[in-house]
Order: C-alpha cells, then sequence, then structure tokens
C-alpha cells in the first residue's frame, strides 16, 4: 500500500515514526511537505499536484503539519478527500479539534464534561465572566491565530482584567476557566486510534512549572484508566470524528473533565512511557481505512 503523510519534514520524530512503521508493515511510505502541494478545482475532477507534476499514487493520508502550516494543510489534505482518499485525521475534525473554542462546544453538546469556560471578545464584564466559572482563580488561555497557545493564572480579578485588556488588546482571543487546583499529577493523556486506547499517560510538570510538555521538562508515565475514562475518551474522540486523538483531562474527585483534544499528537511520549507502539496502530488503521 502508498501511504503519504504530510508533514513539512520527514525528520520530525512522529514522522520519522510512522515511515518505519509503515515499511514494516510493506507499505511504501512518503513524506510530502503540503507546502509543495498544487491543488485545482473547476475542471473535470479535483486535481491535486506535487512538485508541479501529478501526486503520486496514494491509499491513505496521515497529516501531520504543525499550526504554521495549518491552513494551507488543511486545503491540502481537504483535496486529497475529495479525491477520495481516507484520511487519519480527515480536514474537518482536524479543523475542530485545533480551535479550543469550538472543541469545547463540541464536547459539551455532545454531554461530556469539561471545566467551566467562559469565552469572550471584551473585558467588560470581568466579574460576571470570573463568577460564571466559580471565582477566581482563574485559568486564561490564549488563542492566538497562528494557533500558538498560552495559558495564565489569574489570582485576582485585577490581574485577570490587566491579562484580558493585554490579550484581547492584541486582538487575540480567550477563554477563562475554571482554575482546578490540585490538577498536579491528575492530567491525564488518553491516546485514542479508531476508536479504540491505544494508551494512557499521567503528565506532571517539572516542580515549580505549570506546562506539561516534554520541552518543559514534564515528565510522563503509564497511567491506568477506569473505563469511565476510557469512555469519555473514545467518545471525545467520535466527537470529533478523530482517528487519532489525544484526549486529555484532569481526573478530579467528581470524574475526569476533557480540556483539550488533540489530532496530530507527538506519540513519542506514549511510546516510550507506555512501551505501545502507537506508530504502528495508525499505520494499521489507515491501512485498514484504505482497504474499507
Ligand atoms: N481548567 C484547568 N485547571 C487547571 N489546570 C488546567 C486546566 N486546563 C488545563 N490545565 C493544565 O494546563 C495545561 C495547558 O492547558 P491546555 O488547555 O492543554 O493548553 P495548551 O496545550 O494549548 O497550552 C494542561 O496540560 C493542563 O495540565
Ligand atoms: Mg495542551
Amino acid at each position: 500500500m502508498h501511504l503519504t503523510v504530510l508533514s513539512r519534514s520527514a525528520s520530525l520524530h512522529t514522522s520519522r515514526r510512522l515511515i518505519e512503521a509503515g515499511r514494516a508493515q510493506g507499505h511504501r511510505v512518503r513524506v510530502i511537505d503540503p507546502l509543495e502541494v498544487g491543488m485545482g478545482l473547476g475542471g473535470e475532477a479535483p486535481a491535486v499536484y506535487w512538485r508541479r507534476r501529478a501526486f503520486p499514487r496514494t491509499d491513505a493520508v496521515l497529516p501531520r503539519f504543525g499550526h504554521a502550516t495549518q491552513r494551507y494543510g488543511l486545503s491540502v489534505l481537504k483535496q486529497l478527500e475529495l479525491l477520495g482518499i481516507p484520511a487519519l485525521n480527515g480536514a474537518a475534525a482536524l479543523a475542530a479539534s485545533r480551535d479550543k473554542m469550538r472543541s469545547l462546544q463540541l464536547l459539551a453538546a455532545a454531554g461530556l464534561p469539561v471545566p467551566r469556560t467562559v469565552m469572550a471578545s471584551d473585558p467588560a464584564n470581568l466579574r460576571e465572566m470570573a463568577r460564571l466559572v466559580g471565582g477566581v482563580p482563574v485559568l486564561v488561555k490564549l488563542l492566538a491565530a497562528d494557533g500558538k497557545s498560552g495559558v495564565m493564572v489569574c489570582e485576582s480579578l485585577q490581574s485577570l482584567e490587566a491579562a484580558l485588556e493585554a490579550i484581547l488588546g492584541l486582538g487575540e482571543d480567550i477563554v477563562v476557566q475554571q482554575y482546578l487546583r490540585g490538577a498536579r499529577g491528575r492530567d491525564l493523556r488518553v491516546l485514542v486510534v479508531g476508536g479504540r486506547v491505544a494508551a494512557a499517560l499521567r503528565r506532571r510538570p517539572a516542580r515549580g512549572r505549570f506546562s506539561r510538555t516534554l520541552r518543559r521538562g514534564a515528565s510522563f508515565e503509564a497511567a491506568e484508566v477506569p473505563a469511565r475514562h476510557v469512555e469519555i475518551a473514545a467518545e471525545a474522540a467520535r466527537v470529533f470524528g478523530l482517528e487519532v486523538a489525544a484526549v486529555d483531562m484532569l481526573d478530579l474527585k467528581g470524574g475526569p473533565l476533557v480540556f483539550e483534544v488533540n489530532g496530530t499528537p507527538s506519540i513519542r511520549e506514549a511510546e516510550s512511557a507506555c512501551g505501545v507502539d502507537v506508530a504502528a496502530l495508525m499505520v494499521a488503521r489507515a491501512a485498514e481505512l484504505a482497504r474499507a
């Protein structure tokens, strides 16, 4: 089978792992930079080119492009889908998951538990916003148009006001969320592939830090997840229509709250902490979709 990984570079960890896993399963795997793809519409059929030639034969596509190439990358992905090529994940699902506000809306509408959240484009009604999420401290999540994100904890209404003025003044959107204290060690990431849980991790920030990313020194360990969490993770992926998803939740006493779903998760942490070959599962699912 011919698999195409849409990624800026074959040397990125997950792209490299997909190449290895694909070859191990007897497929041909090619990494194509979405920015080198041209598209045409309005003729007989949608056209797609790579480096000005016909796009190579592809039985399934695995998007791995980042936020920087998001808009064009999603168009390329959509074009391939229009040509009937199955995608892991599809453009619509990926686009929804990359929008923090849309994501929470989708999850909540499906009846999945999410943290109390408010969204606004002007800071006028600050006191009310804080009240709706249960009062300070609150977590402010920045949603920059370029996909960059960041979070900050605001302990008082004054710091919330200052943060909102600054961020909204820059023309970026924000969500204000109930700050779930004691979340340290309660951060669960469940990787779902093809509707099934492939791995589950607990993420812990480095001492004195907030960030749960590898880059910022966070640590990861394999986690046992209760059946209810498994169900919620699988349902979250299904709601988005994501074949591959990292469902991030805070595991609290009253039950888990899902705060983010990522359609192009790094698989490095899950593979090393859980000893699961996530790339192989992704390739197997892509091949399954291609055969169907
Ligand atoms: N409501 C919350 N209360 C406490 N901690 C949170 C909450 N939401 C997210 N976090 C923590 O903050 C981190 C970053 O939040 P996230 O929504 O994943 O933003 P991003 O990944 O875009 O930076 C998460 O990994 C999680 O551990
Ligand atoms: Mg996150």
